[in-house]
């Protein structure tokens, strides 16, 4: 139950020599439509326009985005809604067009609440993800190393993979933004050089400062990492999710996790009901 559309107009269909398809040249959205509403609307907004000044990609008007988003989902109460934007088309090269025009693509699934009350298990990858302050914090479209990294087990227990740096600090999971917890200090691997900045990462730490928990952005060593007392992933459609068992270590959540996922249900996050 897909609905796309391109440029304003019902397609699923990219001509070959958008830039979007040729070179990953561009910048994508995932939001969680409930209620009606896209959740966080504005924080996704802001992270894309972000990302398309660093990319020199003029930024889409949000009322054409919210106009997109509200004719794809056709009223449907529930769901996933995407959005991307890409330099548009250009000729032969890498060299970006002056006169390019952006593609605005939206699209909506209808996808259901996942709500892992349990926790999940997840895994470390081998697949590393390269450190390039440029290209750090935004969503580009440009995901290979997740590729790789999610590619890496067919275990359908196996929820999510973590990934390392080539200096063997912990960024993120496959599709997650990290946070672990140790001695009532939230701490989260800090994102200057890669890693995407996650819509959810950006809400559990409003709430954790709206709950005087003490946050450290940080550097966590994959040692270090199994030395804390919890962890939870973060991601738009799923809210802060706690780990069960990581590589046979086992953790049951926090009370700073729990009076996390409790103020992120607060501000919506349903996922995060127990
Ligand atoms: C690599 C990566 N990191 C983090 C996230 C979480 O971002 P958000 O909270 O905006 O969904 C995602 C989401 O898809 C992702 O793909």
């Amino acid at each position: 139950l897909d609905r796309w559309l391109i440029n304003g107009n019902e397609s699923a269909t990219i001509p070959v020599d958008d830039r979007g398809f040729q070179y990953g040249d561009g910048l994508f959205e995932t939001i969680a439509i409930r209620k009606g509403e896209c959740r966080f609307m504005e924080a996704h907004l802001r992270r894309l326009a972000e990302g398309c000044r660093r990319l020199n990609i003029p930024v889409p008007r949000s009322e054409l985005l919210l106009r997109d988003i509200q004719r794809a989902t056709a009223g449907a109460a529930h769901g996933t809604a995407k959005i991307i934007i890409t330099r548009g088309s250009g000729p032969r090269g890498y060299r970006p067009p002056p006169q390019a025009e952006p593609t605005r693509v939206v699209g909506f699934s209808a996808t259901s609440i996942d709500n892992r009350i349990g926790g999940i298990r997840i895994r470390f990858c081998n697949t590393l993800i390269g450190r390039n302050r440029q290209l750090a914090g935004i969503k580009s479209l440009s995901r290979l190393e997740q590729v790789l990294a999610r590619s890496e087990w067919n275990d359908a227990d196996i929820e999510e993979g973590l990934m390392l740096n080539d200096k063997g600090e912990v960024v993120c999971g496959t599709m997650t933004n990290l946070f672990c917890t140790r001695d009532d200090v939230l701490l989260t691997p800090e994102l200057s050089e890669c890693g995407i900045r996650g819509v959810m990462r950006e809400q559990t730490l409003v709430v954790a400062a709206a709950l005087n928990i003490e946050v450290r952005e940080t550097v966590i060593s994959k040692r270090e990492l199994l030395d804390v007392d919890d962890l939870f992933l973060t991601n738009s459609l799923t809210g802060a999710v706690s780990v069960a068992e990581l590589d046979g270590h086992f953790y049951s959540p926090s009370a700073v996790t729990r009076k996390i996922r409790r103020g992120l249900c607060e501000l919506g996050v349903e996922e995060c009901a127990t």
